[in-house]
């Protein structure tokens, strides 16, 4: 069997995987992480989604032998230091969940949608967010939620770039 590395949430794996392993089982069942949910397992729902080298990608549409060498997030590695990413604090705070099944994968895809475009519109946040499905039908919070997540995150970057500014002597 194919014998793979893989960082996950900053922690490195040494695993042997059969060719045919999904990447969502290779988390779930293999390394813990079962905050990545299965919805549909065929592509469409964007419920397992993750972040692939930086960039979101639905686990259950890459092969665990695809992601050998990379790095790969979770939902379960996004706080840092016991502090919520800014976009699982909008996510609370907007109330943009219901059940929460689709949470984790429109976190994801929210946090890969502001590396394109860090000030989304509501249209632009619709648009950003369509291969991810809530069963709950709750858009209209979640959308509301990454646009609030989105400004934090600009704050919080702006304000990190001025206190790296060095002072005028
Ligand atoms: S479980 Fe992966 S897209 Fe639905
Ligand atoms: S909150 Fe239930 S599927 Fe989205």
């Amino acid at each position: 069997m194919p014998r793979i590395t893989v960082n996950v949430d900053g922690i490195a794996y040494e695993e042997e995987v059969e060719p045919r392993l999904l990447l969502v089982h290779l988390l779930r069942d293999r390394l813990g992480r079962t905050g990545t949910p299965i919805g549909c397992d065929t592509g469409n729902c964007g419920a397992c989604t993750v972040m692939l080298d930086g960039r979101s990608a639905k686990s259950c549409s890459v092969l665990a032998v695809q992601a050998d060498g990379s790095d790969v997030v979770t939902i379960e590695g996004l706080a840092q230091g016991g502090e919520w990413h800014p976009m699982q604090r909008a996510f609370h705070e907007e109330h943009a969940l219901q059940c929460g099944y689709c949470t984790p994968g429109m976190i994801m895809a929210a946090i890969d949608l502001l590396r394109d475009d860090p000030d989304p519109s509501e249209e632009a946040v619709r648009e950003g967010l369509e291969g991810n499905l809530c069963r709950c039908t709750g858009y209209c919070n979640i959308v509301r939620a990454v646009r609030r997540g989105a400004a934090e995150m600009s704050r919080r970057s702006a304000s990190e770039s001025s206190a790296q500014e060095v002072p005028a002597p």
